[in-house]
């Protein structure tokens, strides 16, 4: 996985009715550590990174490239939401296309906050790089995020197995 490419960033702050979505800053670092370290949220992603390695290895200002978000409610983090290009993707259906992927800590979920959020940042992407298709792969074990992917307009290209279960593997034309 790699950045989206010529993208202007940071982006200005994008408002959606809820919730603001930005690029990462220094006082995000507590909730990233809770979101990368939660058994939670990371069931169907492998597991999550230990709490301490994190402490010590997360730069101050996490996961701030092109196309991470930040999202916030009320004026603190509760997720995050990627846009990369899934340059070494296992499927040539997907290899080279932007990439959407999502992680919402579990106090924030049942809301409609991750469906709110990628609406808006699919608009961005829209807006930044026009006329892509995005895809999307998540394990088709995890409801929640089959549901999320089906109400953002994603449909079935393929399964297929990886990392030890059946992987879903999503399309959706640009908005
Ligand atoms: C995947 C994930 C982001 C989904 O979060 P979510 O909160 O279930 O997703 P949504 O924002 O679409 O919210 C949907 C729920 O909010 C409810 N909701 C409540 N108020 C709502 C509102 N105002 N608007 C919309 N939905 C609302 C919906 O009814 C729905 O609940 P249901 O699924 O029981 O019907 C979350 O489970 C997560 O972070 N998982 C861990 C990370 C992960 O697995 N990511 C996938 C890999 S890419």
């Amino acid at each position: 996985m790699e950045e989206l490419g010529s993208v202007a960033w940071p982006p200005e702050p994008i408002r959606t009715e809820r919730l603001v979505l930005r690029a990462s800053e220094t006082r995000d670092r507590a909730a990233f550590i809770e979101l990368l370290a939660s058994p939670q949220v990371h069931t169907y992603l492998g597991g999550p990174r230990p709490r301490d390695e994190l402490e010590r290895e997360l730069p101050e200002a996490p996961e701030r490239w092109p196309g991470s978000f930040v999202v916030e409610l009320d004026g603190s983090m509760i997720g995050q939401v990627l846009l990369r290009r899934a340059t070494g993707h296992r499927r040539p259906a997907a290899t080279g296309k932007a990439d959407l992927g999502y992680l919402f800590l579990p106090r924030a979920w049942g809301s409609g906050y991750a469906a709110e959020a990628c609406a808006a940042a699919l608009d961005w992407l829209a807006g930044a790089l026009p006329g892509e298709p995005v895809v999307l792969t998540t394990q088709s074990a995890n409801v929640a995020s089959m549901r999320l992917a089906a109400k953002l307009g994603f449909t079935e290209v393929e399964r297929f197995e990886a990392w030890g279960a059946e992987q879903w593997l999503g399309m959706r034309a640009s908005s």
